[in-house]
């Protein structure tokens, strides 16, 4: 069988990319293909060449206040990767409707928080704040709207006494980890009803 190809985009440790590459194995209908970084310093670009998977960076820096440049650069490695789905994992650059329109019902990311919540960041401290009972993650499509687009997986934690935003993150991410490669399972299989976890 042929498969589809996920390209992965990070900015950081990379933990979500493993956890989704370390899922596309056996009877799985997606393999990775390339990971990119806007960071050259990324902990996840090592992880990647160790699990074999071509590896390219393109660096925000050079093109401050141009998001249409860079995104001329980074979609070159994506097209020449022949990437059929794109998961953004930890990838800390907002993007223009330009870039997202390439890839248009074929592009995911991971946000911690439950969406519509908490759009943006500090989202763990801001769930504190609120007096949250409830936090977790959410997998969606992504749109030119930041953090927008249909949901596509959710898991939810409660939030118990004595939480920080530094124990909430770890808690979050363990689900994340279990969440995005369900996610892209059913996506690549073509269904698109929401993952609900635990
Ligand atoms: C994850 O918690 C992810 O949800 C978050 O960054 C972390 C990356 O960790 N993403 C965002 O905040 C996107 N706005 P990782 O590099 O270990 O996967």
């Amino acid at each position: 069988m042929s498969h589809k190809r996920v390209a992965i985009l990070i900015s950081g440790g990379g933990s979500n990319m493993v956890s989704l590459v370390d899922s596309m194995i056996g009877d799985h209908p997606v393999r990775p293909c390339l990971v990119i970084s806007n960071d050259a310093e990324a902990g996840g670009l090592k992880k990647a060449a160790a699990r074999g998977i071509a590896t390219a960076v393109v660096d925000h820096l050079p093109f401050a206040g141009d998001r249409a440049a860079f995104e001329a650069e980074l979609v070159k490695p994506l097209l020449a990767a022949e990437a059929d789905i794109v998961c953004l994992a930890g990838f800390m650059r907002v993007l223009t409707v330009g870039f997202v329109s390439q890839f248009q019902g074929r592009m995911l990311n991971i946000h911690p928080s439950l969406l519509p919540k908490y759009k943006g960041l500090n989202t763990h401290a801001r769930a504190l704040e609120a007096g949250d009972t409830e936090h977790g993650c959410t997998v969606h499509e992504v749109t030119a709207a930041l953090d927008d687009g249909p949901i596509l997986g959710q898991a939810r934690i409660p939030v118990v006494p004595g939480d920080t935003p530094d124990t909430l993150a770890a808690r979050v991410l363990e689900w994340e980890h279990k969440l995005y490669p369900a996610v892209l399972r059913r996506f690549a299989a073509g269904d698109r009803r929401p993952v609900l976890l635990p």
